[in-house]
């Protein structure tokens, strides 16, 4: 049997998985983000460690048998956050997380530094591990001094379980201090950002051992030893190995709290000027590529937050299927956006609101405005020669039908929706554990899942769907220089 973990912006998720890779017992334990000020988002890692520990119990009371025969663990995380340990391992303050933008300052210095881009394969952006650092050391200089150990968030989880410093190269592309082609840390890069290479962990592919349980958490968790936890991956590339991405071309679309639109690539292929991500798979000599919006189910969760009607209700009044754009027009640009803007100062607005605008013309909206930043991020891949060979869709969004519509026609790209739930962080960090421990080949266990339905473009609607997504475009156009 095989634990993956998988550490989510709003929860952790646990499960246990068997040999032949059937899902056996799952979990889920929520996690708070604080946001102290506007464009702030801050997680406290000693709640990750609750999350895991109480994700641990419901599993061994669900399947006390299977989870006994734990053989390997495999960490999913969301990727970016900084995590700062003085020299005992101790926590020195909130971990600063992936879709904060304080440091948007300092993520432009560092930008504009010669090499970093060529070096990192990326644009330095504001949600990346480096220019938090950068913003530690101008404004609480005294925890920058006491920086031992910098640790993305499931590498922290890692520390906690295993004792060790660790992490992978997936995770480790997105802080930038990675030379993401050559898989090691770069001098260059740390030295330009005031940092050393011996606050960095140890590298380790995703696939690789990556540590042991410390004997405690073997005790707790009534296990016999050893139990190897694989170098793991950040929450993309694991949910690509949880949906069997891991050929050229083949890619998948995430509908989360961000939004992500991914393809895995057999050579390494950097297109900072696009916007696009370029980070390391979870697998040896395999790379990925992303477009990431940053509010994409976080749109809806806001909306639901200030209407005061939970998700679920809001989507009840989407109609059954699609009829046509919107008269409004959401930018989902809550807390900035990444691709392909690389704009942490615009906000987000709804712009043709009517006396007679209900909350379901809103909600709609909102399904089209995250629809058309995805297509943003479309465009952007395809503008560096990348076509995704096709697109099987996840994450809480994909449940809405209404929603699965509107973005194949957007897109224009059929669509294809995965069958049941056995895909996903957790399963793809589980069968990185299995690689770790049996030395199983990646290709063998990262396999694509059964295919439900093909959602299919709307062709009638395709132009009238174009021509709004040209307007959204604009009104990004206008506001923009407003914003800065
Ligand atoms: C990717 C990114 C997000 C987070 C949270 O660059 O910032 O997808 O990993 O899921």
């Amino acid at each position: 049997m095989y634990l993956g973990l998988d550490l989510g912006t709003s929860g952790l998720r646990g499960i246990v998985v068997s040999e032949e890779g059937k899902v056996v017992a799952e979990a889920e334990a929520g996690v708070e983000t604080s946001i102290l000020h506007p464009g702030w988002s801050e997680q406290d890692p000693s709640d990750w460690v609750e999350a895991c520990q109480n994700v641990v119990a419901q599993l061994r009371a669900l399947n006390g048998v299977a989870f006994s025969a734990v053989r390997g663990v495999g960490l999913g995380g969301h990727m970016h956050g900084a995590t700062l340990l003085d020299r005992d391992g101790n926590v020195l303050r909130p971990c600063i997380l992936w879709n904060d933008t304080r440091s948007a300052q300092e993520a432009a210095e560092l930008d504009g530094l010669p090499s970093m881009r060529a070096i990192t394969g990326n644009i330095v952006f504001p949600g990346f591990t480096a220019p938090k650092l950068e913003w530690v050391r101008g404004h609480e200089p005294d925890m920058f001094a006491k920086t031992s150990k910098v640790l993305l968030p499931k590498d922290y989880l890692r520390f906690w379980l295993t004792g060790s410093y660790v992490s992978d190269m997936s995770d480790s592309a997105g802080t930038a201090w990675l030379d993401v082609g050559k898989r090691e840390w770069s001098d260059t890069a740390l030295d330009q950002s005031h940092m050393r290479r011996d606050q960095m962990p140890e590298l380790v592919e995703g696939s690789s051992a990556g540590g042991e349980l410390r004997s405690e958490i073997l005790r707790q968790w009534g296990l016999t030893g050893p139990v190897v936890v694989a170098g793991g991956a950040g929450d993309n590339a694991a949910a690509a190995c949880g949906i069997g991405s891991i050929g050229e071309g083949s890619g998948f679309l995430s509908l989360g709290t961000s939004g992500v639109l991914l393809v895995a690539k057999e050579s390494y292929a950097p297109a900072p000027e696009t916007a696009v991500h370029c980070f390391c798979h979870a697998v040896p000599d395999r790379w990925i590529q992303m477009g990431v919006i940053l509010s994409a189910t976080n749109s809806l969760n806001w909306l639901s937050r200030h209407l005061g009607q939970p998700v679920g209700a809001l989507a009840s009044t989407l109609p059954d299927s699609v009829k046509g754009p919107s008269k409004i027009t959401f930018l989902p640009y809550l807390s900035g956006e990444r691709t392909p803007h690389n704009d942490s100062d615009i906000r987000g607005a709804f712009l043709g609101l009517d006396i007679a605008s209900e909350p379901a013309d809103l909600t709609q909206s909102v399904t089209e405005g995250v629809s058309f930043a995805m297509r943003d991020c479309l465009e952007a891949l395809k503008s560096t020669g990348t076509n995704p060979e096709s697109l099987l869709v996840v994450g809480g969004g994909a449940r809405s039908r209404f929603w699965l519509e509107t973005l194949a026609t957007v897109l224009n790209t059929p669509l294809a929706v995965p069958d049941g739930s056995g895909f996903g962080a957790a399963i793809g960090a589980a069968r990185l554990a299995a690689c770790a421990v049996d030395g199983a080949d990646p290709k063998d266990v990262m396999l694509a899942p059964e295919v439900a339905e093909h959602v299919e473009p709307r062709v009638e609607l395709t132009g009238a769907y174009e021509a709004e997504h040209q307007r959204y475009r604009e009104y990004y156009a206008a506001l923009s220089p407003l914003a800065a």
